[in-house]
């Protein structure tokens, strides 16, 4: 079973942005989690395509870009161009998800949808199939250093059991409030892809965190 860590640079020193991004290129980590906010779907707004692009000249690893944003297909092709490797967007903000994954793919990146704490996991059972990962948050979208969710846990563990039921390979990627206490428990229950913020960058040694994310 996969394990990877998408450590979320919105935690990161925004003004030594580039040593971040060079701490996880030597780091264990697996992607550049990318987080994007509008003021409108979330109450904060974040970086956008311009910030996204100079991430993306350092960072050895894929980005993946987690769209916070209303009308999100408006600009799955600027961030593709920007150098998004994987796209989530989510189930709240789109009304027409099977065609919003059909675009990501066509730009030829992965594609995820992402369900806020209060959506079930059972509205992705006719969309699963064309899914490349489901990413569950376990925060209210719109900050990092927040309070993992509990019943996380268990969304995790349904979604597993849809996907194996269905025989597939579907990832499970999970943000927010994710730790070096939580995370073992979070890849037992069937995570694959844990996002860390605060957990790695606001830690005394960050390449250290990553490595003890990922036993
Ligand atoms: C929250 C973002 C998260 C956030 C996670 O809206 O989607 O990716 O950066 O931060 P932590 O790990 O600090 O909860
Ligand atoms: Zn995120």
């Amino acid at each position: 079973m996969k394990k990877l860590i998408a450590p979320s640079l919105l935690s990161a020193d925004f003004l030594q942005l580039g040593d971040a991004i060079e701490m996880v290129n030597q780091s264990e980590a697996d992607w550049f989690h990318c987080d994007i906010m509008d003021g409108r779907f979330v109450p904060n707004i974040s970086f956008g395509i311009p910030v996204v692009q100079a991430i993306k000249k350092q960072a050895i690893k894929p980005l993946d870009v987690h769209l916070m944003i209303v009308e999100p297909e408006k600009y799955f092709e600027a961030f593709a161009k920007a150098g998004a490797d994987i796209i989530t967007f989510h189930y709240e903000a789109s009304k027409h998800i099977h065609r919003a994954v059909q675009q990501i793919k066509g730009l030829g990146l992965k594609a995820g949808v992402v369900l806020n704490p209060h959506t079930p996991v059972a509205v992705l059972e006719d969309i699963l199939p064309e899914l490349d990962l489901v990413l569950l948050m376990s925060v209210n979208p719109g900050f990092g250093g927040q309070q993992f969710i509990e019943r996380t846990y268990q969304k995790i563990g349904k979604l597993k059991r849809m996907i194996e039921h269905e025989k597939l390979s579907t990832l499970i990627e999970v943000d927010g409030g994710v730790n070096t206490k939580n995370a073992h428990t979070l890849f037992d229950v069937g995570a694959n892809v844990l996002v860390a913020g605060n957990a790695v960058f606001k830690s005394e040694n960050p390449i250290e965190t990553i490595h003890q994310l990922k036993q």
